[in-house]
């Protein structure tokens, strides 16, 4: 056989694929619709609507820094290119004005626009496919009674053929699972209920989950954990690398106020999470996705060994004494350990012994690196607060913290790749001393 034979084979081969996906995606068109007034939708259901979007985190991907709320125009890398979010304020021009709930609904359970074109799962529809009628109908009422904003939809810069819609069709037939929560049997309703939410609206697992190559979690890895933004989404399950086990009160105590005392702060994106998401949903709802992920991370089986990882952590508060002259001790000594000590007498919190968090036991470095890089807290959140290093601390300065701290604060073996790990993280517009 020709090497043109061959090509021509391969090109019809293509061609047949594509026209087979546009075939079987077609969607048609839900009739556009004059924007529903506002006062046509029952207060408390718009109430419940802002907690379901809250608890979404609608607005971190469809709202940009300083912009007018879900106005869209936020670029998110997919990997193959950027895939802008969209305006969902009832503007009917450019915005989602002329949806009507049927249309709304085909979105969130399927993926797919008014128009009939197949969404990216940067849209996380994966995780909203799973919300029951009654709370997809409340995050429509609450949309369509926000402020409309005039702003047009910006084009992603996803190249051809990644572009063509109509291909979503076969990434959904191979990853998309379509369909409502079941409840699981067997399991209580705290349980399904945490199930229900994690799943669904605040999709968890779109951050905490690997992907594969072509941008779907892997099933058979479920909250494994996963790079997101330049941190680490730590594993949920057996696999999660802290000394104390997350038990129930730990995950309820992180999801409610942002901080566990056996574990640490919630930082970076996680503090988004917590503080403009998780904070509208009231306590029932946070104690049931307690009760799901210390369900499904094995904790009650790591309970008995936790006294002795405790005082394990504990007695590496001491560990710096002696070490003056080495360079990693000498800076933590000088830039950390006046906020980062625990006298003797006290229980070591986190902040005493640093040795009980997950930025130094994990195998990447990344949250430990941004840390240091960003402090934790200010912008508005509660509790204690650290400043950022980037301008302080050169790089080698940081990785000499990085390997002394993991040396001396773990038994896992030293980070390869620091230096790389902490350029790529330095913030461009940080002074360098
Ligand atoms: C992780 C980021 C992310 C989150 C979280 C997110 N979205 Fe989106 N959304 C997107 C992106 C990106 C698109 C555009 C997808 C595309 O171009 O195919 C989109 C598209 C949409 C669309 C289709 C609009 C149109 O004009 O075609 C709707 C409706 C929507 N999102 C609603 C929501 C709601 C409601 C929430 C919260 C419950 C939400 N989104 C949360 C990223 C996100
Ligand atoms: C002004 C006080 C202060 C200084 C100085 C400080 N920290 Fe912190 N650090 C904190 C607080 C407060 C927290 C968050 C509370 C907690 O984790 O208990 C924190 C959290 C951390 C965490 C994250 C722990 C977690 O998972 O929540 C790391 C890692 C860390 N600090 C390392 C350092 C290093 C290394 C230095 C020195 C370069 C340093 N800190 C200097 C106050 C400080
Ligand atoms: C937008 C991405 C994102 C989403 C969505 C998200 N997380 Fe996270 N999560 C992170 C990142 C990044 C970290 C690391 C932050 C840190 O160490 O301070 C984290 C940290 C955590 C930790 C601490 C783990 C450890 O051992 O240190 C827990 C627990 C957690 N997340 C639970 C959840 C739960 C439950 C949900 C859903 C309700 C959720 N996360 C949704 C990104 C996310």
């Amino acid at each position: 056989m020709g090497r043109n034979l061959i090509q021509r084979i391969l090109v019809g081969g293509a061609v047949v694929l594509l026209v087979g996906c546009v075939g079987i995606s077609w969607r048609p068109a839900v009739a556009p619709v004059s924007p529903p007034a506002a006062d046509s939708f029952a207060p408390a259901l718009v109430a419940l609507g802002g907690q379901l979007a809250a608890a979404g985190n609608c607005a971190a991907c469809h709202t940009v820094a300083g912009g007018p709320a879900y106005g869209g125009g936020l670029g998110l890398e997919t990997g193959f290119g950027l895939a802008y979010s969209t305006n969902i304020t009832p503007d009917p021009q450019t915005g989602i004005g002329n949806w009507s709930e049927e249309a709304f609904t085909r979105a969130m359970r399927e993926g797919v626009d008014r128009e009939g074109s197949h969404l990216l799962p940067a849209f996380p529809y994966t995780h909203f496919t799973k919300l029951t009628d009654g709370d997809v109908k409340a995050l429509y009422a609450f949309f369509m009674t926000r402020p409309a904003v005039v702003a047009p939809d910006r084009a992603n810069t996803i190249p051809f053929p990644f572009n063509v819609r109509a291909l979503q069709a076969g990434w959904k037939l191979l990853f998309f699972d379509r369909g409502v929560y079941q409840a699981v049997s067997g399991k209580s309703e705290a349980w399904n209920r945490g199930a229900y939410l994690a799943e669904g609206i605040a999709h968890c697992a779109a951050c905490h989950t690997p992907r594969n190559r072509l941008g779907a979690e892997k099933r058979n890895a479920a909250y494994a954990g996963a790079p997101f933004d330049g941190w680490l989404a730590p594993p949920l399950n057996a696999a999660n690398p802290a000394p104390m086990p997350w038990t129930q009160q730990d995950l309820y105590d992180y999801l409610r106020t942002g901080e566990s005392e056996a574990h640490g702060v919630a930082a970076g994106a996680m503090a988004d999470v917590v503080h403009n998401g998780l904070a509208k949903l009231p306590d029932a709802d946070l104690q049931a996705l307690a009760t799901y992920f210390a369900d499904g991370n094995g904790s009650a089986a790591r309970a008995p060994a936790a006294a002795a990882a405790l005082a394990l952590a504990s007695s590496r508060r001491l560990v710096d004494a002696g070490r003056e002259t080495e360079p990693g001790a000498h800076l933590y000594l000088a830039a950390c350990a006046s906020c980062h000590y625990s006298p003797a007498a006290k229980p070591p919190t986190i902040q005493g012994s640093l040795a009980l968090s997950t930025s130094i036991t994990a195998d990447d470095p990344a949250n430990f690196i941004q840390t240091l890089m960003h402090g934790v807290g200010g912008a508005g959140m509660p509790g204690p607060y650290m400043p950022g290093f980037a301008a302080a601390l050169t790089d080698n300065d940081i990785a000499l913290l990085a390997a002394y701290l993991r040396r001396t604060r773990s038994d896992q073996p030293a980070w390869v790749n620091l230096p790389a790990a902490i350029a790529a993280r330095r913030p461009p517009t940080a002074v360098t001393p």
